[in-house]
């Protein structure tokens, strides 16, 4: 047995104990997001015209239409059955939906699709805060390239700001997707305000764009793999009072807190609620060096949400208490990584 190994078991192992798993409902009980939805899926498999028409009648979509891509978007056999998320409980059966991103494209106009799910709440309040919950799986060969997205939320007035490098101002919309990075590493990806006042862009695990486009929080937190079902779930709670850094997102894969950040000033005025869940994947980036060298898929199924009218009522932060906020776990996890970091340098 290898020196970095035994270290790694010893210090690491008993850590891996301290990962709590959450399922989406525990996550949804635990904020009190006690209204819940799931979009319906087709018991048969259906090609893109009659996908693309069963989701517009029945996913209640912003404009009442699909955005971009409806020609990629199919309901096919699941390809990947003995490759189950971890932690699912019941065997998920029926067609899944299948994203095409054909050879040599990017962006959102010829890569992927986009289409924006309204929620409404019945009593005609607005949501503040929202848990999405999906299950996403790539193609055995996929090549990650560069990076893109994959869903998330969105609210905000504008329905199609907040993507694309169109900033987030505090009045307009914000959203909160995922993305895939070099070698399938995984992030949140936010457009929120993130000028230099904003206290988010100081921390290490946070970088912003100053060019209007969007923010990157956590890369590499946790990491897709090909040919595997894996389970994405985020939730946001906005900021309360409008004007202060309290907002929230929290993104679990496979069930595991990957990322959690406390301080987002998603608005500053209340016309900005959650308005829904923002399907959007594509690849890019914005320019030909993010484009895949061969036509290749996604697949998802298994999408709900929850929600309430309550937005974060975490206390603001304020300036100074950035970057000295580390949970216990989090301090002995970053030592164990620390001093194997050292005894693997040591035997290399
Ligand atoms: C904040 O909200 C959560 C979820 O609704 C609740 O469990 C918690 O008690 C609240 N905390 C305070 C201080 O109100
Ligand atoms: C939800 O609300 C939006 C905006 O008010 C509206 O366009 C849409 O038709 C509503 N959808 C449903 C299913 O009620
Ligand atoms: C795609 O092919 C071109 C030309 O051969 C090459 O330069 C580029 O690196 C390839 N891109 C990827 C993502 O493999
Ligand atoms: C925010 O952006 C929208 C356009 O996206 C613009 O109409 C509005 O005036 C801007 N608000 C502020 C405060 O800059
Ligand atoms: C995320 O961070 C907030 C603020 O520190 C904390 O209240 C919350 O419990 C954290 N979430 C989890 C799942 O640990």
């Amino acid at each position: 047995m290898s020196k970095s190994f035994l270290a790694y078991s010893l210090i690491c192992a008993p850590l891996l104990v301290l990962a709590q798993l959450a399922a989406p409902s525990d996550i949804a009980s635990q904020n009190s997001l006690t209204t819940s939805t799931s979009l319906p899926f087709p018991t048969a498999t259906a090609s893109s015209s009659d996908a693309q028409t069963f989701i517009t009648s029945g996913w209640s979509l912003s404009k009442g239409r699909i955005q971009n891509g409806g020609d990629h978007l199919e309901f096919v056999q699941d390809p990947f059955p003995d490759a189950a998320a971890p932690g699912t409980t019941t065997a998920p059966s029926g067609p899944v939906l299948q994203v095409t991103y054909p050879s040599g494209s990017f962006g959102s106009t010829d890569s992927g699709a986009q289409f924006y799910t309204l929620w409404n709440t019945t009593d005609g309040s607005q949501f503040n805060s929202m848990l999405v919950s999906y299950e996403v799986a790539v193609d055995s060969s996929f090549p990650f390239v560069k990076g893109g997205k994959l869903p998330g939320l969105r609210g905000g007035p504008e329905p199609d700001g907040c993507s694309g490098g169109n900033a987030a101002n505090g009045t307009n919309c914000f959203s909160s997707r995922v993305m895939w990075r070099t070698s399938g590493q995984g992030e949140v990806y936010g457009y929120f305000p993130n000028d230099e006042s904003s206290s988010i862009c100081s921390q290490n695990q946070v970088i912003c764009n100053s060019d209007g486009f969007g923010t990157s929080l956590d890369r590499g937190s946790f990491q897709f793999t090909p040919a595997q079902w894996g389970r994405v779930t985020m939730l946001v709670r906005l900021n309360s009072p409008v004007n202060s850094v309290n907002g929230q997102v929290e993104l679990y894969f496979n069930n595991v807190l990957a990322a959690n950040f406390s301080d987002i000033e998603y608005r500053s005025s209340s016309v900005i609620n959650v308005g829904g869940f923002y399907f959007s994947t594509f690849f890019g980036g914005n320019d030909a060096s993010w484009a895949p060298n061969d036509t290749t898929h996604a697949y998802f199924r298994n999408i709900q949400l929850w929600g309430s009218s309550t937005a974060s009522n975490l206390t603001a932060a304020s300036p100074a208490r950035l970057g000295a906020e580390s949970s216990p776990a989090q301090w002995l996890f970053g030592l164990a990584v620390a001093v194997a970091g050292a005894l693997i340098g040591g035997v290399m």
